[in-house]
């Protein structure tokens, strides 16, 4: 019944623009009729890119989420095809994480414990309070502002620390990158902690108004990545590796930011020796435990991971697959750098209120959202150094 009323929500969006839509490239919404029978070129994460109406894509993904799967998709329309650009060679920045030991158990037995659930609470409500942060929209814009200002404000101590959005040709919505300089000989190589910022309603989204809040997808990943970043900051570290913080734009509409992002540090060479993405952390749908994604992730970052987990968090984790691209750590691994998602629920007990208007603070659980930003902090602590 609840896919016939989205099936059926998502013609009306497509027959009501039909409808009135004067002219053929009129915007009734975010898309013109014209853009909504564009074809793009879509990799369902297959490796078999087909063309299709860019509404048939949208509507893929909506699709998907209420039979209980993840619909993931790579928009590879107008993307520089880097698969056959060699990434620098691997043994040059490639750690080797088997046999790696811990080393700052003296920095994060403190540093995990100035970690704050207020702070993470705080920056969910606030960027909830866009009525969306959708790519096209004059708030996906502002909302990206807020995020930069928020790193601004934390960071304006801090001379080897520079905030920048990232533009995308394509859309308004900038994706918001944060520099913290290294300061030892491995300085070139990068350490990234991630997450996407923009929202969707999957059931309206043609229309200009429509109200997604994304509480849980995505605004628990991006006050995790703050608020990580906000006690490196408090703490006055250092670290030996460049660590960089990114917000993602447009991951909703095929992973669209993420993509030009890790597509431009292949193609410039940039040694990048982890990546860990963020994307929903608040939600206990399957108890609190961590769910690391094993598919479009690195084994060997993933095996690293649980290592920082039952070493600094204590937390119970498992393992799960999404079975599709579903976020923006497989636009990384697909440039050919080593991605971890750690993720709030198994894929069979994952919050069924994301890209709508129920996306919604009050079903979240903010000692859930802990657990993920003690893991962050450690993955940036243990990989700077
Ligand atoms: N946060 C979701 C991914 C997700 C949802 C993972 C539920 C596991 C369970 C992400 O924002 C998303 O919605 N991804 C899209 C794919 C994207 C490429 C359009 C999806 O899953 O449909
Ligand atoms: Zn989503």
């Amino acid at each position: 019944m609840k896919k016939i009323t989205i099936v059926m929500s998502a013609f009306a969006v497509l027959l009501s623009t039909t409808t009135f839509a004067h002219n053929q490239d009129e915007v009734q919404g975010f898309f013109s009729q014209k853009e909504l029978a564009e074809k793009h070129l879509i990799d369902r994460g297959d490796g078999k890119a087909k063309w299709m109406p860019l509404s048939e894509a949208l509507h893929l993904g909506a699709l998907a989420h209420e039979s209980g799967r993840c619909g993931g998709f790579f928009d590879l329309t107008g993307m520089k095809k880097v698969s056959s650009v060699p990434l620098m060679p691997v043994e040059t920045f490639r750690l080797s994480l088997g046999d790696r030991p811990m080393t700052q158990q003296v920095y994060l037995q403190e540093s995990l414990s100035i970690l704050d659930t207020q702070r993470l609470f705080k920056t969910v409500s606030d960027l909830a309070a866009y009525r969306n942060r959708f790519y096209k929209s004059e708030t996906g814009v502002s909302s990206a502002n807020f995020i930069a200002d928020q790193f601004r404000a934390i960071a304006k101590n801090r001379s080897d620390v520079t905030v920048d959005l990232f533009a995308h040709k394509k859309w308004a919505q900038p994706s918001v990158v944060v520099t913290m300089k290294g300061t030892g000989p491995q300085a070139n190589e990068i350490v990234v902690i991630g997450g996407h910022e923009d929202s969707i309603n999957q059931s309206a989204f043609g229309s200009k108004n429509m109200d997604a809040p994304g509480a849980d997808d995505n605004a628990t990943g991006v006050a995790t990545i703050l608020e990580v970043f906000r006690v490196l900051v408090d703490t006055n570290f250092k670290p030996n590796r460049t660590l960089m913080f990114m917000t993602y734009a447009a991951e909703e509409v095929g992973l669209l930011g993420s993509q030009e992002i890790a597509n431009q540090f292949k193609l410039e060479k940039k040694s990048v020796v982890g990546v860990v993405q963020f994307d929903m952390t608040g939600f206990m749908g399957a108890g609190d435990q961590v769910v690391f994604m094993t598919d479009f992730t690195s084994p060997e970052l993933t095996q690293f991971s649980q290592k920082l987990l039952d070493t600094y968090v204590k937390a119970k984790w498992s393992t799960d697959k999404c079975g599709y691209a579903c976020s923006d750590h497989a636009s990384w691994n697909k440039a050919g750098y080593m991605a971890v998602m750690p993720f709030e629920a198994t894929m069979g007990g994952d919050n069924k209120d994301i890209h709508s208007s129920r996306d919604l603070i009050s079903k979240l659980d903010f000692n859930h959202s802990l657990h993920f930003a003690k893991l962050g902090l450690a993955f940036m602590a243990e990989l700077s150094q």
